[in-house]
């Protein structure tokens, strides 16, 4: 090919591609809609910037547009609405307007099977929540503390055996929380097949629990192959457990195996064999990662700020009246895990900053206005809300980037949010969601597993606490936030020192 060729062609391109662009972007002009930001790669638009650092991408064009704008991303126009008013409008849209079930469910159904979750009419997802709750009461979380504080000593006696050492902090922590998630909701049978395959099927199941599956929910990735074959082991594992469990009917369990078996429809029908199997992977994916995120910048922000975990001993050992250490230390009821004030605020600060889902979305299915604007949304876009934008808004919160749990013994730990509640069909929920920090998001798509995260988060850290002091890796420092996946991880290798404590 000749050197002039070689000039022309990639020049011919850019300029068919800024065509592409300019006609895109002019023929999807519309007034009455919020400002797209501008974007220079046809269909792709802003894709990568956003991948890259959503959080930055996001402030920047807040900046720019205001609360709500829209970008395109693989071909979708993206809707973001920020701030207490975005928040607020996302997660309490009308469903017929706008449903979660649209954006997530292609790509959630090979992960969690189906019939359950987003796979099922909002209604029925609104049902089989207050069942999941009926295996999160105050007489199941009794049952599970002394199940997580058995697991994590079991496991630091096992892995973090030397007196001082440098571990994979996420690597660790990951394996704490399926161990204790897997027995309290899975049941002890399932637990005791973690080293005998099950672990690897969840990791399976897991591989493909990503963001690419959200724009290529069609892509052959072989993985998506070996999710099925997983997803169907799995089943038959569960399946075996439940009949074993049905032989010996009348023997109670505290765990949600047990509270999903006995649970019904309004209609007295029960979940099927399969369907109990879906909601317990769908309950493992949606929580495990998230309180092993929470649990892990935790541990690195009292790594780094020891005064933090001194103050928390320092409680619990009045509470209990007695030292905190490595070879004893008082077991907590979950009454006493509840009222662990600095570990609570440690917690909900780690989760105003770094909170673990930061991209909640919807499928607009009927065009829908945003309230106090000229704006509608039209039908085909999604909409998309980013709590963490507010939580870490210097108008909200003082520092609001800095790590500082004592923030909430103030007054800052009651916003002005509207205390009104709503019953979707799970319980009431609060039904405004014009608050600054939302890690649980709100709505009729609310989380229903906060209190066993922070119960769970608050019995790991106060077990690893009482037996060890831990610094951050000195050459590694504190991570840098990685957006590649679904739950936003510290960057790995996430390195801390641990020192065994002598008392
Ligand atoms: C620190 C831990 C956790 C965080 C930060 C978290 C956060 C969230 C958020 C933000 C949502 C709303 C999603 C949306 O609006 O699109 C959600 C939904 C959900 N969470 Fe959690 N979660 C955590 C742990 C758990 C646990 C442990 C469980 C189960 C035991 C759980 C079960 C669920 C379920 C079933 C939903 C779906 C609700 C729906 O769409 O209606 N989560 N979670």
């Amino acid at each position: 090919m000749s050197i002039g060729w070689m000039v022309v062609i990639p020049l011919g391109l850019v300029t068919l591609a800024f065509v592409w662009v300019k006609v895109e972007q002019k023929s999807s002009y519309n007034p009455s809609e919020p400002p797209t930001v501008l974007y220079y790669v046809p269909f792709i638009g802003s894709m990568i910037e956003f991948g890259i650092n959503p959080v930055k991408f996001i402030r920047k064009n807040q900046k720019i547009h205001g609360n709500f704008f829209t970008f395109l991303m693989f071909g979708r126009r993206m809707t973001v609405c920020v701030d207490i008013d975005g928040n607020d409008f996302v997660f309490n849209a009308k469903h017929s307007c706008v449903t979660a079930e649209d954006a997530y469910n292609p790509f959630t159904k090979p992960i969690f099977g189906e019939g359950v979750v987003y796979d099922v009419p909002n209604s029925v997802l609104m049902e089989q929540k207050r069942m999941i709750k009926s295996g999160l009461s105050a007489d199941n979380f009794r049952a599970y503390v002394p199940i997580f504080i058995q697991e994590v000593n079991q496991y630091v006696d096992k892995h973090w055996s030397k007196d001082e050492g440098t571990v994979d902090l996420l690597q660790s922590i990951s394996e704490m929380t399926i161990m204790t998630a897997s027995h309290t909701l899975m049941g002890p049978e399932i637990r005791s097949k973690l080293y005998e395959g099950v672990a690897d099927l969840y990791h399976t199941l897991d591989s493909c629990f990503t963001p690419i599956r959200f724009l290529f929910e069609w892509l052959p990735l072989p993985s998506y192959y070996s999710s099925g074959k997983a997803h169907d082991e799995l089943d038959r594992i569960f399946s075996s457990v439940i009949t074993e469990r049905r032989k010996h009917n009348g023997e109670k369990h505290m765990d949600m195996l047990d509270a999903l078996m006995e649970s019904r429809y309004k209609s007295g029908m029960a979940l099927s064999d399969k369907h109990i199997g879906n909601v317990l992977i769908a309950l493992l994916m949606a929580g495990q990662h998230s309180s092993a995120a929470t649990t892990t910048w935790a541990m690195l922000n009292l790594a780094a700020n020891p005064e933090v975990a001194n103050e928390a001993r320092a409680e619990n050992e009045a509470k209990f009246g007695r030292k905190l250490g490595a070879k004893s230390f008082p077991e907590p009821s979950y009454e006493d895990v509840k009222d662990f004030v600095v570990l609570d605020n440690v917690v909900r600060e780690t989760l105003r900053i770094r909170a673990p889902l930061i991209e909640l979305m919807r499928k607009v299915i009927k065009p829908v206005a945003i309230p106090n604007t000229s704006y509608v949304i039209p039908a085909g876009n999604y909409i998309m809300a980013m709590p963490i934008i507010s939580s870490t808004d210097e108008k909200y919160y003082k520092a609001a980037e800095d790590w500082v749990p004592s923030r909430w013994n103030t007054a800052e730990k009651e916003d002005d949010m509207d205390k009104a509640t709503t019953d979707y069909g799970f319980g009431a929920t609060t039904t405004s969601a014009r608050s600054p920090t939302l890690p649980f998001g709100a709505g009729r798509h609310r989380c229903i597993g906060e209190q066993f995260s922070y119960i769970q988060i608050k019995t790991i850290l106060y077990v690893l606490l009482s037996r060890f002091d831990f610094s951050l890796d000195p050459k590694r420092g504190m991570p840098e936030r990685n957006y590649q996946s679904m739950v936003v991880f510290p960057e790995g290798p996430v390195l801390c020192r641990y020192k065994r404590r002598t008392s």
